[in-house]
């Protein structure tokens, strides 16, 4: 299949980057940091979860970072909802902010991960998915789908890309309009991640799957390419490469947002994002960090901007 001409970067940074962060990013340094993305030309940003702050603290003002920051228009800033009662929260924060159009329900293939991470078997996270379903349609939000583990799991090892392609075909039905495959511990490689894809594609439309590497082991730019030759045409991608997953021990961010453009802006597919803002927003979040970005174009840019002047 020849490569899309357009790919569509969804920007999960602020949510999967932060929520694996020691400590508690302020929301200011958040709100600068989605500010910052959406001037950059992304349109679709993470902005946080609604799940337990117990769990996750970091994500604990979600509500306060939808109310400060700037919803530019045609910009949408999903946030993760597992069950009824972030679906209430999610209302609540909508209601005082009117800033909700899409959510995203989040399941696993790998039925270890899915107790370590939401507590609670596949089968159970689905009965669970169904009401929030149910209702932000009544809402008129849109809703996506993330399956983990789609590569390996942390506890399991290997997948059957069978089992990521039920998951998938399950959240699809349901009514999600994409369903994003998650390489949770990033430990994937380019046939591999080809093979399950096709296995998915099989139950769910290609047009309709995203792709969302961990690049642990330093091969999601790869896999990206691999899977565009399929077909895909959505990729997940963190800027300055920020992240991982507090249930995924060891796994590292997701792929770098610029290394993403990069490459895609050297094959000749659009984007729509300015690669010079885009590494400015990483530069920011990282000196907040106090860390280099991840990201090899972000470090190689900033090298020449050092050069030049
Ligand atoms: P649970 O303990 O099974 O839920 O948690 P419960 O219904 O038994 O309730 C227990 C307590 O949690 C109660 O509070 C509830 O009120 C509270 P308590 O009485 O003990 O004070 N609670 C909640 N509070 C706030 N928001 C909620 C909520 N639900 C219950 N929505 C739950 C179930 C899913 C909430 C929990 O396991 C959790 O929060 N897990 C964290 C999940 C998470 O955020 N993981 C990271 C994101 S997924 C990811 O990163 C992968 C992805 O990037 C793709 C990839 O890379 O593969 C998407
Ligand atoms: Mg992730």
């Amino acid at each position: 299949m020849a490569l899309p001409s357009k790919v569509k970067i969804v920007e999960v940074g602020p949510r999967d980057g932060l929520q694996n962060e020691p400590g508690i990013v302020p929301t200011q340094a958040k709100v600068a940091l989605i500010d910052a993305l959406c001037g950059a030309g992304l349109r679709v940003v993470e902005a946080g979860s609604f799940v337990s702050p117990k769990w996750v603290p970091q994500m604990a003002d979600t509500p306060e970072v939808l109310a400060r920051i700037a919803h530019l228009k045609g910009v949408v800033h999903p946030v993760l909802v597992p069950n009824m009662k972030g679906m209430e929260a999610a209302e609540k924060a909508h209601a005082e902010t009117g800033s909700i159009e899409e959510i995203a329900i989040f399941g696993a293939a790998s039925e270890a991960f899915s107790q370590k991470n939401i507590n609670c078997s596949i089968a159970e996270s689905l009965g669970r998915f169904q009401p929030v379903v149910a209702r932000a349609k009544e809402l008129g939000w849109n809703v996506r789908g993330y399956v983990s583990c789609v590569l390996g799991c942390p506890y399991e090892g290997d997948i059957d890309p069978a089992a990521v392609a039920r998951v998938a075909r399950a959240l699809w039905d349901m009514g999600c309009y994409e369903v994003s495959l998650g390489d949770t511990v990033g430990t994937g490689t380019p046939l591999k991640a080809k093979a399950m894809v096709e296995a998915v594609a099989a139950e769910v439309p290609v047009e309709h799957l995203a792709v969302h590497f961990h690049d642990t082991y330093g091969q999601a730019l790869a896999n990206v390419l691999a899977v565009l030759e399929l077909g895909v045409a959505t990729v997940d991608a963190s800027v300055a490469g920020l992240g991982g997953c507090p249930y995924a021990k060891g796994a590292s961010g997701n792929v770098a947002t610029e290394d993403v453009v990069y490459m895609l802006n050297g094959m000749g597919i659009e984007t729509g994002i300015d690669l010079d803002l885009l590494a400015q927003a990483g530069w920011g979040i990282s000196e907040y960090l106090g860390r280099e970005p991840s990201s090899k174009v972000s470090r190689a840019l900033k090298a020449k901007r050092g050069i030049l002047g």
